[in-house]
């Protein structure tokens, strides 16, 4: 396993510049992080994506029920900047720490407590808000909802121009009458189109497709959801490890419009919402590998062309299929995505044991210290679970899934919805532990 022990010491170092018991210090690296040229000076004035990441988690903290206090910290750090903007070393941006909650009793607590805040998720199907100990553990320990597969094309598109509202609209009525926040989940991707979709050809009937779905979809969940998935794991390599040979993969997107499809999608997203935060999500791109290198050049590219993007969703799915990533790998990866000005997030995270491929001991390293390098960042906005409970992971029945058959045990919550060890691992990361 190339688990690497993740930096409790680099931590305690970076509080030295970054951290303040009064909660203002920590929350310098919202808006001062100045992740494009480290220039938030005392004004706060320097408008920098960073700068978007604290507005966007106070937002959280308002759709959360959070104090008029958790948004006060969140701006008036942006004055702090200049103090910590030294601080790195790295590309410009200065290095402050997120500070966490003197005290919690879930995770979403912590989040919210969290000075910046940061957006506790889980993958939410309609299957599961059927059962009561579902929702109860949902809502309580959880702010921030995908849809796990109501919000994709296939479900809301099924024939051209035709929408089926009914099953996403339930997921993000819960989801809101819990006070958490949705991520639509997701706007053009390869997998989980309806036929008539694989079958468009030609640029201008993909454009037109990729142009009324965006429209009506975003059209609809207007005022609902802010936060996006625009463009799902448009990269491929010969393994689902992120090793070998990347490149964009064909779809029906791709091979009419290359990868101009990607701009364009971000670019009718963009018309849609002017606020809404808008992200590229892909899976193993978590560690330091090739598929992660591939998708930063794209990234980058997109960024200095001008194209409408907030933020990168990094899967971490960990293990089976997938690829595996300590905490410092994770760590200085995402780094390199935050210092282009954009919003991190882990997007999607569950580790699948596939049996003892992955040892119990191993889980809970990963889940610790991948956890830890998000939340120190005050740029990594959101940490979002595939699933709430083992039972009910897409791990245990998705023939992709190596382990198909096998025990995954890849969350927060066994079958009978107790907390596991891995929740205990997770609580510590985002209380400094
Ligand atoms: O809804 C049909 C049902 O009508 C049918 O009877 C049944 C028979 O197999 O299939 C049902 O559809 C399944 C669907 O989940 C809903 O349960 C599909 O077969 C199954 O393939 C699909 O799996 C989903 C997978 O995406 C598909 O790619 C998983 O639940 C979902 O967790 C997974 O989520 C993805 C993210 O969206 C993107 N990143 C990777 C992640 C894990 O693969």
């Amino acid at each position: 396993m190339r688990s690497a022990p993740f930096t409790l010491l680099l931590s305690a170092f970076l509080c030295t510049i970054g951290c303040s018991d009064d909660g203002d210090g920590g929350a310098g690296g919202a808006g001062g992080q100045g992740a494009t040229g480290g220039t938030g000076g005392a004004t706060g004035g320097t408008s920098t994506s960073a700068g978007g990441t604290s507005a966007s988690t106070s937002g959280t903290g308002s759709a959360t029920g959070g104090t008029s206090a958790s948004t006060g910290d969140a701006s008036s750090s942006t004055g702090d900047a200049s103090s910590s903007a030294s601080g790195t070393g790295g590309s410009g941006g200065g290095m402050a720490v997120r500070t966490p909650a003197a005290s919690a009793s879930t995770l979403r607590e912590a989040g919210e407590k969290a000075n910046p805040p940061i957006l506790i998720g889980a993958a939410i199907s309609g299957g599961g808000l059927n059962n009561a100990d579902y929702k109860r553990v949902a809502a309580a320990e959880h702010n921030y909802v995908t849809a796990e597969n109501e919000m994709k094309w296939d479900a809301l598109e099924p024939n051209p121009g035709q929408f089926s509202w009914g099953a996403a609209d339930n997921i993000v009525n819960w989801a809101r009458t819990n006070n958490m926040k949705v991520k639509g989940h997701t706007l053009v991707w390869h997998n989980q189109l309806p036929g008539w979709a694989n079958s468009l050809s030609g640029a201008t009937q993909v454009e037109q497709a990729i142009r009324r779905h965006i429209e009506n979809v975003m059209g609809h969940f207007k005022d609902r959801v802010d936060t996006w998935d625009v463009v799902n794991e448009a990269v491929i390599t010969d393994s689902d490890t992120g090793v070998g040979n990347p490149r964009m993969r064909p779809s029906v997107f791709f091979n009419a419009l290359g990868e101009r499809y990607l701009d364009l999608a971000f670019e009718i997203a963009r018309e849609q919402d002017p606020d809404a935060k808008l992200y590229y999500n892909d899976y193993s791109i978590d560690a330091l590998n090739e598929k992660a290198d591939f998708v930063y050049e794209m990234i980058k590219g997109m960024v200095e062309r001008g194209v409408p993007i907030d933020g990168v969703g990094f899967q971490m799915h960990i293990g089976p299929p997938n690829n595996e990533a300590g905490g410092a790998d994770v760590a200085a990866n995402l780094r390199r995505f935050a210092d282009l000005g954009l919003e991190v997030l882990i997007s999607e995270m569950d580790i699948n044991r596939c049996s003892n491929q992955v040892t119990a001991e191993e889980q809970l390293t990963y889940y610790h210290d991948i956890v830890e390098a998000c939340f120190v960042m005050p740029e990594c906005t959101g940490i979002t679970f595939w699933g709430i409970n083992d039972g009910r992971s897409w791990l245990n029945g998705w023939a992709g899934a190596l382990c198909n058959g096998q025990s995954s045990q890849s969350l927060l919550f066994n079958d009978q919805y107790q907390k596991k060890e891995t929740y205990n691992r997770v609580m510590d990361a985002l209380m400094g532990r």
